[in-house]
């Protein structure tokens, strides 16, 4: 099976070092830093904003990866780009013009996600799935890091995984919320492409070799 991207979240880094912590996820094999921002409207939690993203930028040297748990993302789209997104996925929950939201990422040249909360079921994709670079399957409710993965992921990624063979998508689908070296091999084998994944790399012990065994899972 080809390897998984990982795409560690910053969330659940140490904000008062955060350089340091970009420095560690540079030197690490991680493929892109997943940058979690939410609005306390859409979810129930505030993370941080654009001075940050921009702060996180400015020091790493991988793509990031930027999920936007708000709404109306149509307004912030341009300064995320600008903060320096390479990928912005929005919330098909918070967008009742969802072919617009991504017309309008892909028109700054960059990639475009559709998140999916737990209790969207995958066929809500079928219009969109073509149109798109990546699904980010929620596999907690949104708003928390360090959640406890929901079971039923494995049966949507697999959904998923048929739609966009149907649909002849190219989008790659990324799992978001409660990952570990527990659930990931499983995962890849119901059709993920890319893990996040917060605290179980942040909180172990050594997160450069949690990122290298979860690149490694097989
Ligand atoms: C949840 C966020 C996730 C979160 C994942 O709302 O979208 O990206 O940071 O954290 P863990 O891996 O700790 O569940
Ligand atoms: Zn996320």
């Amino acid at each position: 099976m080809k390897k998984p991207l990982v795409a560690p979240s910053i969330l659940a880094a140490n904000f008062a070092n955060l350089e340091r912590e970009v420095k560690m996820l540079n030197a690490s094999e991680a493929d892109w830093i997943h940058v979690d921002i939410m609005d306390g409207v859409f979810v129930s939690n505030i993370s941080f904003g654009l001075p940050v993203v921009e702060a996180i930028n400015k020091h790493s040297t991988k793509p990031l990866d930027v999920h936007l748990m708000i709404v109306q993302p149509e307004k912030y789209v341009e300064a995320f780009f600008k903060a320096g997104a390479e990928l912005i996925s929005v919330h098909l929950e918070a967008c009742p013009h969802l072919h617009r939201n991504i017309q309008q990422i892909k028109s700054f040249g960059i990639k475009a996600g559709v998140a999916i909360n737990p209790h969207t079921p995958a066929s809500a994709l079928s219009e969109i799935i073509a149109d798109i670079d990546l699904v980010c399957v929620m596999s907690v409710n949104p708003g928390f890091g360090g959640q406890k993965f929901i079971e039923n992921t494995y049966s949507k990624v697999k959904e998923i995984k048929q739609l966009i063979i149907d649909k002849k998508s190219n989008a790659l689908i990324e799992i978001d919320g409660g990952v570990n070296q527990q659930n990931a091999s499983a995962l890849l084998q119901a059709g993920a492409d890319v893990l996040v994944a917060g605290n179980f790399v942040f909180s172990s012990g050594n997160p450069h070799e949690t990122i290298q065994r979860l690149k490694a899972t097989q």
